[in-house]
């Protein structure tokens, strides 16, 4: 296709910052077409709900003409929250076609919502080593968020294709990124302002899933309370800017104390997933999200998880090509992680 514009972008709506990517097949892999994020005000998305959709429209439009997006068709990803339900089942086995007609059924007495309300998928994982049962992953999403997510995509001019699953996202991320290695568990871990999600893959495959409902935004409300600041301020005190009045002891003091309990979290749903798995116990953590971004919070992380722990690269495998500023993209990567992810996604891809 010549003029074509074929392709999608990858659209991460968070509640701090909206990204948008967008990756060209190139032979043997990807390259980097397109990468652009916006911060947008924090009462826009609360609680992983849209509160001020006309707001966020005209900010995904500013978005899209920042980046000069000239795609239409947008892949998107919501949280869990309370509104997304993510299970690993035992079925019975049958096939694609099969369970498709029984999801319904199925899925009912795992879904603690009325079954007509949510959207279902699911994905297969292959046989059990019990004969005749097989694995599935069982994915439930309230009708009406995914709604909300839609209607303000196609609100801002876009064409919302397909509505992902942030943490599927990441996975699909680390699977063009890195070797699978199949006797290893690996906890994917992305923090941003409100949300966590963690993703724990053994060899390569999902088997825990979790979203907890804080992220990075503690921090700024710490900050706000502590030195008194606007929302602003704040956060620029996160990225290291240095504010009158404030000074930077002090604050990373107030930082540290707070990054416990996010990571505190993060131990707890390890702690669960220990407990309620016959799984081995987890290897090694790769962390996405802002909250990374912060001074000394990966090294923080691993002395409170004692986990083998590594930043998210998401274009260890992705060309970048010169025109962009190779400084900043490092820089600012593990944020672009969820957008690149969801931009991985094709049309047609279960
Ligand atoms: N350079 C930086 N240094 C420190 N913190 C940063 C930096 N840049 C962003 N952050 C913080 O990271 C968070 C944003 O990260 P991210 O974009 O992953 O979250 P989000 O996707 O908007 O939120 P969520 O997914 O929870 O709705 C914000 O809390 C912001 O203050
Ligand atoms: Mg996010």
């Amino acid at each position: 296709m010549l003029f074509g514009k074929k392709g999608t972008i990858g659209l991460d709506i968070g509640s701090s910052y909206i990204k948008v990517a967008q990756l060209k097949d190139i032979k043997g892999g990807y390259e980097l077409e397109l990468f652009d994020m916006l911060p947008i005000p924090p009462d826009l998305i609360v609680e992983g709900s849209i509160i001020d959709s006309f707001r966020l429209k005209d900010s995904l439009k500013e978005l899209i003409r920042k980046a000069n997006i000239k795609i239409k068709d947008a892949v998107t990803g919501i949280a869990g929250h309370s509104s997304v339900i993510i299970k690993r089942i035992s079925l019975p086995e049958m096939s694609e076609e099969e369970l498709s007609e029984s999801i319904k059924f199925e899925a009912e007495q795992y879904v603690p919502f009325d079954i007509e309300d949510v959207n279902l998928d699911f994905q297969i994982l292959g046989p059990k080593e019990e004969a005749g049962q097989m694995d599935v992953i069982l994915v439930a999403v309230k009708k009406d968020v995914v709604n909300e997510y839609v209607s303000v995509v196609k609100e801002a001019g876009l064409n919302p294709v397909i509505v992902d699953i942030n943490s599927f996202a990441l996975e699909n991320l680390y699977e063009v990124n890195y070797e699978i290695e199949p006797e290893k568990n690996i906890a994917i871990v992305n923090i941003g302002a409100n949300t966590i999600n963690i993703n724990i893959l053994k060899g390569g495959i999902s088997v825990f899933t979790r979203d907890s409902a804080i992220g990075s935004n503690i921090h700024t409300e710490a900050l706000q309370r502590e030195f008194n600041l606007t929302y602003e301020n704040a956060e620029r005190i996160k990225r290291g800017e240095p504010l009158e009045n404030v000074s930077p002891e002090d604050a990373f003091f107030v930082i540290e104390s707070t990054s416990d309990e996010i990571i505190g979290e993060v131990n707890r749903s390890f702690e669960y997933f220990r407990s309620t798995t016959s799984q081995a116990d987890i290897h090694e953590v790769i962390l996405s999200g802002g909250c990374v971004l912060l001074k000394d919070f990966p090294k923080l992380f691993v002395e409170k998880v004692g986990i083998e722990t590594k930043v998210i690269e998401p274009f260890k495998n992705i060309q970048i090509p010169k025109r962009f500023d190779m400084a900043y993209i490092q820089e600012i990567a593990p944020i672009a992680a969820v957008a690149t992810g969801l931009a991985l996604r094709r049309l047609g891809d279960r």
